[in-house]
């Protein structure tokens, strides 16, 4: 199975504001389908709360800060997103959930794959019977 990872992302330091960037398949292992961002959130809320069946994630926290719990169905790990030079890589099949968001944080979202309501796993349950058996495959 794929693996989370935090990928730090160039940053062309300037006096007049420094600049990062980051290329699909270059600087994150999968092409670009879609873009999205989650922004405006009111203190104390949750966002995500799903795992994917196909699609890859990458996000950064472009402003500010918040956590990604991430839940691979044996270990769950905590990323703190606080720089916009870093970006954190989520593979399927990893339950995702946003939280402690910090005022005016914006969170960058880019997918594998167009909107596809049918590749989410809302379903806790349903999500560590998916990984069972998709471990019994390997
Ligand atoms: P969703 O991914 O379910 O957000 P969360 O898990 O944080 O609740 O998306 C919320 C709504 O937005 C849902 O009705 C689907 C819609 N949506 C799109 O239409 N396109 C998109 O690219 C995304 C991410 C969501």
């Amino acid at each position: 199975m794929k693996k989370c990872e935090i990928i730090k992302l160039p940053k062309v330091n300037d006096p007049r504001g420094n600049l990062s960037f980051f290329e699909s398949e270059k600087h994150i292992p999968f092409e670009i389908k879609r873009t999205f961002w989650i922004y405006d959130v009111p203190g104390g809320e949750v966002r995500g709360g799903h795992a994917y069946k196909e699609q890859e994630e990458f996000i950064v926290a472009l402003s500010g800060s918040f956590d990604v719990l991430i839940d691979n169905g044996e270990h769950k790990v905590i990323y703190t997103l606080n720089r916009s030079y870093f970006g954190l890589y989520v593979p399927p099949l990893h339950w995702r959930q946003m939280i402690n968001f910090s005022t005016n944080s914006v969170a960058l979202i880019c997918s594998s794959t167009q909107f596809d309501d049918n590749d989410y796993i809302r379903d806790y349950k349903d999500f560590l019977e998916v990984v069972k058996n998709a471990n019994k495959r390997l």
